[in-house]
């Protein structure tokens, strides 16, 4: 039976997400003893005691469902950012919010602006749904060309997505040009700020765009608990938006989305959030020392703003890539990704992490 007759348009089309490797594949296939995984932009300092505790203690109701409406977390959350509760959406990671605004947003022939090298997910979506995606290629220094992207919309665009920090160039753009963005957007256009990272952000310069919901109804601001905070493993992330747009979102997504482990280890992070200022700070650190000894041996290091490098390297990615493998360091090749032939992310890991890592970078340069 032929069943690519009976997919959508779209579904052909689309490239499978393709995940780094897992520790104990590598392990596994390569004979290795240690394994270092900077491939996933992860947190390596590993979740808080607090947040072990909250899961085993609410591991004994698992025979429930969980509360479908993440009451709460939201309050807790709403009360955190100073937002009203209304305001909120929780997804199975901010992944399905991406989805949840996609689907809920576009019809066949509408698009959703994105820049062509960035979180691959959005390609990955748009493509399942309708084809809808219009990517437009990155500006100078690797950072977002927020013009090129206010110019690509048309009276079919629904959505533009700014993913700010970049995942995976690691650059941003700043307060100002992030406003004269929102400026030239016509405000029937929704604009989702994927701001994954942002709690590693250091610059001064960054925009504070909860500060802009008032004035900027269009506006909707993504962020998860599966990055600085440690629980990508757990899969929630949210959407904070207009009211009117959020009581929408909330239609398309589905009931038990966010299930009852993830929403009392979020609200933990949410009692310890003193415990962000340190994890970024110790990134930040670890950042600059990566980011200088790499460039020392010779290689050009995108200036980054998260937990990752971009790092471009002479000859092919995937020659470096797999020779880090074989030291027992995973990273990911971007040389698919329009970036240049010898581009791969690099993720910031704990100092031992990195300086396994800068080991076999050197290695490599030396042979
Ligand atoms: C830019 C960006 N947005 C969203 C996500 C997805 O995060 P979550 O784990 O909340 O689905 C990632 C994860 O790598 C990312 O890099």
């Amino acid at each position: 039976m032929d069943f690519k007759s009976l997919l959508r348009p779209g579904i052909l089309a689309t490239r499978p997400y393709s995940p780094g490797k897992p520790i104990s594949e590598v392990k596994r296939e390569l004979g290795l003893t240690e394994v270092v995984k900077l491939a996933s932009n992860e947190n390596p300092e590993g979740p808080l005691p607090a947040v072990l505790e909250a899961i085993s203690l609410a591991a004994a109701d698992i025979n429930r469902y969980p509360d479908a409406t993440c009451h709460e977390l939201t309050a807790r959350l709403a009360a955190h950012l100073q937002v009203q509760p209304q305001q909120l959406i929780f997804g199975n990671g901010s992944n399905e919010v991406i989805d949840i605004l996609i689907r809920a947003l576009v019809s066949p022939g509408e698009n959703v602006v994105y820049s062509a090298h960035s979180f691959i997910v959005y390609q990955l979506t748009t493509t399942v749904h309708f084809e809808c995606g219009r990517p437009v290629p990155l500006g100078s220094g690797d950072r977002h060309d927020l013009d090129a992207m206010a110019d690509a919309v048309d009276e079919r665009t629904k959505l533009v997505i700014v993913c700010n920090p970049n995942n995976p160039t690691g650059t941003y753009n700043t307060a100002a040009e992030f406003a004269s963005f929102l400026a030239k957007v016509p405000e029937n256009v929704i604009v989702a700020v994927d701001e994954a990272y942002y709690e590693y952000v250091t610059a001064e310069d960054y925009p504070q765009s909860l500060s802009l919901l008032e004035q900027n109804p269009n506006l909707v601001i993504l962020r998860t608990f599966s990055k600085i905070h440690s629980l990508a493993g757990l899969r929630v992330g949210y959407g904070v938006g207009h009211a009117d747009l959020v009581l929408e979102l909330h239609k398309t997504r589905e009931p038990f989305n966010v299930n009852s482990l993830s929403q009392v280890a979020a609200i933990a992070c949410l009692d310890n959030w003193h415990e962000v200022e340190g994890r970024t700070r110790r990134n930040a650190e670890q950042r600059e020392l990566v980011a200088r000894q790499i460039e020392e041996l010779g290689l050009e290091v995108v200036p980054s703003q998260t937990n990752f490098l971009l790092v471009r390297a002479p000859g092919k990615a995937g020659d470096w890539t797999r020779q880090l493998l074989h030291k027992g360091v995973i990273v990911r090749p971007m040389d698919a990704f329009g970036l240049g032939e010898g581009a791969m992310r690099i993720s910031i890991g704990l100092p031992r992490e990195n300086e396994i890592c800068l080991a076999g970078l050197k290695e490599i340069v030396g042979q």
